[in-house]
């Protein structure tokens, strides 16, 4: 967020939650959605986005090109009629990652585009080799000049696209692009998030032809034109697993709203390992009171259906009330550990080697000031704030505040003692 002021979180921890708390729509969907946009002739309306800085980042960019948008409630309303194909070299799109979405997007409309290399959370390397072979495999020229990419292409032609890794940038971008290539698209070993399901059926009520998005064989037959139309999002499933793995810890009965059971069944699987009772309901899931200690387990990252990445680090401060030694292992990133360094401050016994966190407990926890790293680490010091005795002051939050929409409100909403307050 950007703010002249820093703000920070104080947690007042060890309070019990009990209650409702909702799930807004999913930032990964989002971030996505807005810049698909871009393809359309004529206004497309998305309803259920999260108010977080990386849509209002993304609005911000649409209107840098020329698109026209409003937002409010939720809903986004972007005219892209008068876009135009001006570079992006710097600014906003190295403020997310996923501005990246813009390049796939731009080349399918105007069949070229200038976008600064995406900025977003450290995790370690994050290359976008894949999205680049993508873009080349359909007739695109793409050249790194100063820290920004340049895409362009004559004509864009359908291509058979094997990805050497399972990604799901690389995947959206490539069919972003492929959507008005002229001819078949097979993208091969695509991931198989819901957030992908989600973009093709923006895209497929836009007029594309999309197949097979969910598995990992996906096929586009190019069309010449995508109209506007109405989305709505699908639920943030990594946000109602960070409520689900927060219930866990510290919930007396919690009940998180607006989630799809089957995209967290890694996380219930897990959590019910550990001895967290879960139990599923429509479009909800109920965590009542959990018996500690919890049992220790071992968690491996990858990509859907299985564990999340993004779950790892909010998942390794429950482990801390798990008696004995749990392993966490992040095969997606090798790296994403930051949270174990902030965590040792309050207490947490762990160690990290290579790509793993090795975590004993159970551990009491004490308030301590920590830094959020990166989005879902500052998750997981907000979870471990709120069962730690004494007061936890979580500083750069606007790591948090770009993925999490109106967490201060939500959490007071079940009774947790949580402000934000400026820095002093
Ligand atoms: N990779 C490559 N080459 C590429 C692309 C990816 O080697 O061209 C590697 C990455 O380095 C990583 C793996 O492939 O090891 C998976 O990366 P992926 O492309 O799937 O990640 P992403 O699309 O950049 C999205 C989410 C992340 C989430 C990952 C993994 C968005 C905007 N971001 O990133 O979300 O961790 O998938 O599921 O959708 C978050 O929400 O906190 C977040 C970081």
């Amino acid at each position: 967020m950007t703010e002249s002021i820093e703000h920070v979180y104080k947690i007042y921890g060890n309070h019990p939650l009990s209650g409702t708390i909702e799930v807004s729509g999913a930032k990964n969907s989002a971030v996505a959605l807005i810049p698909a946009s871009i393809l359309a002739n004529s206004t497309v309306t998305i309803d259920g986005l999260p108010d977080i800085s990386d849509v209002r980042t993304l609005q911000r960019l649409m209107e840098a090109i020329g698109g026209k948008t409003t937002f409010s409630n939720g809903t986004m309303t972007i005219d892209p009629s008068e876009m135009v194909d001006m570079p992006l070299p710097n600014g906003d799109v190295k403020k997310m990652r996923a501005s990246y979405y813009i390049m796939g997007a731009m080349l399918g409309r105007f069949g070229r585009a200038v976008i600064g290399m995406p900025g977003g959370c450290h995790l370690g390397p994050r290359p976008i080799d894949q999205h680049i072979k993508g873009f080349e495999a359909l007739g695109a020229k793409v050249t790194n000049e100063h820290g920004a990419i340049y895409l362009r292409a004559d004509e864009l032609k359908g291509a058979k696209i094997y990805l050497d890794v399972v990604s799901v940038g690389a995947t959206i971008n490539i069919m972003l692009a492929a959507v008005r290539a002229k001819g078949q698209t097979i993208i091969e070993n695509a991931a198989k998030e819901p957030e992908i399901i989600d973009v093709a059926t923006l895209l497929t009520n836009m007029g594309a032809n999309i197949k097979g998005a969910g598995t990992n064989v996906i096929r586009i037959e190019g069309v010449d034109e995508l109209k506007g139309t109405r989305h709505t999002i699908i639920p943030d499933r990594i946000e109602a697993g960070t409520f689900m793995i927060m219930a866990a810890a510290v919930g007396k009965g919690i009940e998180i709203d607006n989630v799809i059971p089957l995209h967290v069944e890694a996380l219930t699987a897990k959590l019910r390992e550990v001895g967290v009772e879960v139990e599923e309901r429509e479009e909800s899931i109920y965590i009542p009171e959990t018996k500690k200690p919890l049992k220790p387990t071992d968690v491996k990252t990858l990509v859907y259906p299985g564990f999340p990445t993004d779950l790892q680090q909010p998942f390794t401060v429950l482990l801390t009330q798990a008696e004995g030694t749990s392993v966490v292992t992040d095969t997606i990133y090798s790296a994403r550990f930051k949270q174990m360094d902030e965590l040792s401050r309050m207490n947490v016994r762990a160690r990290v080697e290579g790509n793993a966190a090795i975590i004993t407990g159970p551990t009491d926890l004490e308030g301590a000031i920590v830094k959020a790293t990166d989005l879902r680490a500052g998750a997981a010091l907000v979870i471990a704030g709120l069962m730690a005795e004494g007061v936890t002051e979580v500083r750069e939050i606007y790591h948090i505040e770009r993925g999490y929409s109106h967490l201060i409100e939500k959490l007071r909403g079940l009774g947790a003692k949580i402000d934000r307050v400026p820095k002093e």
